[in-house]
């Protein structure tokens, strides 16, 4: 009877092993996660509330954008935001299409958060370029696009505001290849652009969908359905001469472009989908949508610091730590750590292990952010994100387990170009501290010291201005300190990875200031690109190899 009982019991035990196989490739099958990266004022506010709208996710045109004008209410600090008018926090939004389960990342668009930037394209599997269709690809896209492509993530493009006066469609494509290398395969194509803008060819399809405005009767002229077959006579009295011959001088050039989509490319990061539409108007989103849903990148492996790849439906549970902030909500004094889920099931009030500290963790209050509201989540799988009121357990860059310890490699950051000493009141010291251990804990801002012993105030070292003032701005309200400032006239920043060793016998360095960064490791700092290279060229091989950012 017992080795019935024990049979039977193991008989339990495998269904219940094959039954969680089942739903956790069902479950990474339909994630899709994606991070938004524009230029500001590209549209990107405007493309997330379409695609929420889609989702189910909101109900109305212009919550988005209503939450984005009242997040004081929320936070204090993000008042900061409010005046500036730029969103320096990031969150992840979740909705359903297509019987998928959609996760965007949503990125900073000011440049000055870069670091946030690269944390969350560390945590996304596809990036969507989204790009003003009058100006074609601004500065702040090409910083971002290289985070994409170190990372080798696969780019969809959307060329938005077509229902303005916009550049050709062949030269946007042209910029995409000459300034990332990047080919393109439209699928879509516009006919006309701004007052004249009729609507797109679809090419899988070969059919024309006209352009309507958005709620408004603002159907192409004289249309009466939404598609026509480029073959239907009455396609082309729906639009002027010069555009349907441009049109069909378009479709031609097309084909020479070629048909067929390589999806090898796309997984690659070397080939882009390109669609043309108007977010504002909703036009051009959902065809954007399906073909997103359908060719996105899954979640996938993970390959670790011991060299094993985690697969997204390993039984085990893995997540990545790849932001951290505070107080998020002013009445609850909190800190919330958001955790990329990599392999394996999420389950409220699961214990888990931090790979750094071998500490055991459990994950009580966990929360999925939607814009700047929480829901409690109960279950997650890999590449759903999940922010966690962090019990100070956690740093950026951690690695969570529940089975063998392993660990994701470090996140890189972003060399720093600002350098400046923070200062506070004598009187204030205690506090000062806190707080300088808090932001940096967070992975606000990065910190230097110098080598003299007696000069003990912190360097903030940053990448964009604004990061100081946050840095102030919330030492004042969240530590209650008065901070100064005291910029230093650097601006380039090299680790070296020979540590001090490799500095002794290398004299005095010109026009260069040798500090320590939080472990200990020397960093050098020059005033300018020259003064680099001087040095390399005196003491490279004594100086041995130089790294522009923080060594893991
Ligand atoms: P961002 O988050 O990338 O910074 O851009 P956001 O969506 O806030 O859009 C920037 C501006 O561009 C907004 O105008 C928005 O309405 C407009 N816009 C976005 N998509 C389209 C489009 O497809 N066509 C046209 N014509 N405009 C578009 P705004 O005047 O700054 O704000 P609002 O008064 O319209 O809210």
């Amino acid at each position: 009877a017992t080795a019935r009982a024990a049979q039977q019991q193991q008989q339990a035990e495998q269904a219940a092993a094959a039954l969680t196989a089942e739903v956790l490739q069902r479950e990474v099958a339909r994630r899709r996660n994606f991070a938004i990266i524009s230029h500001p004022d590209a549209g990107k506010t405007t493309m997330t509330e379409k695609l929420l709208l889609y989702g189910g996710a909101i109900h109305e045109a212009g919550e988005v954008k209503a939450r984005k004008s009242s997040r004081s209410a929320t936070s204090d600090w993000m008042e900061l935001e409010k005046q500036r008018g730029i969103s320096i926090t990031s969150t992840a939004l979740t909705f359903e299409f297509g019987g998928c389960q959609l996760n965007l990342l949503d990125t900073p668009g000011h440049q000055d958060f870069s670091e946030d930037t690269y944390r969350t394209l560390a945590a996304a599997d596809n990036a969507v370029l989204l790009v003003d269709g009058a100006k074609g690809i601004e500065p702040q896209t090409r910083k971002l696009f290289a985070v994409a492509r170190m990372r080798g993530l696969p780019v969809f493009t959307f060329v938005n505001k077509m229902d303005r006066p916009a550049l050709n469609g062949f030269e946007i494509i042209e910029q995409l290849e000459k300034e990332f290398g990047l080919q393109s395969y439209p699928v879509n194509w516009p006919i006309g652009s701004g007052d004249r803008f009729v609507g797109v060819y679809h090419r899988p399809s070969q059919k024309v969908v006209m352009y309507e405005k958005s709620g408004a009767a603002g159907r192409a002229k004289g249309a009466r359905r939404s598609e026509y077959a480029l073959t239907d006579p009455e396609l082309p009295s729906l639009m002027e001469p010069d555009l349907w011959e441009q049109l069909q001088e378009d479709v031609e050039l097309l084909e020479v472009l070629g048909d067929e989509l390589d999806m090898d490319g796309v997984m690659a990061g070397k080939v882009t989908p390109v669609f043309f539409g108007s977010a504002m108007n909703n036009f051009g989103v959902e065809l954007f949508l399906q073909t997103f849903v359908e060719q996105a990148a899954r979640p996938g492996p993970a390959s670790t610091r011991q060299g094993v790849d985690v697969a997204p439906t390993s039984p085990n549970f893995t997540g990545l730590v790849f932001k951290l902030q505070a107080n998020m909500d002013p009445k609850h004094r909190d800190k919330v750590a958001f955790v990329r889920v990599v392999s394996g099931k999420f389950e409220k009030g699961m214990k888990v292990r931090v790979a750094r500290s071998g500490r055991t963790v459990t994950l009580a209050a966990p929360q999925r952010m939607f814009a700047n509201e929480r829901q409690t989540v109960q279950e997650g799988f890999a590449g759903d994100v999940i922010g966690l009121t962090n019990p100070g357990a956690f740093a950026i860059g951690d690695t969570l387990v529940t089975g063998p310890t392993l660990a994701f490699p470090p996140i890189p950051t972003f060399s720093p170009e600002l350098f400046a000493y923070l200062r506070c009141a004598p009187n204030q010291k205690k506090p000062f501290l806190k707080g300088v251990e808090g932001l940096l804990g967070e992975g606000a801002v990065q910190v230097l010291y110098s080598t003299d012993e007696y000069i003990t105030d912190p360097v903030l070292a940053a990448v964009g201005q604004l990061q100081f003032e946050v840095v102030q701005y919330r030492m004042k309200d969240e530590y209650g300190v008065d901070t100064t400032l005291e910029p230093l006239q650097y601006c380039v920043a090299r680790w070296v990875k020979g540590g001090w060793p490799a500095l002794e016998g290398v004299g005095r360095l010109f026009n260069t200031t040798v500090m320590k960064d939080v472990y200990d490791r020397p960093v050098l700092l020059f005033r300018n690109e020259f003064a680099l290279q001087q040095v390399l060229g005196e003491h490279g091989p004594k100086l041995g190899e130089l790294s522009p950012f923080a060594l893991p």
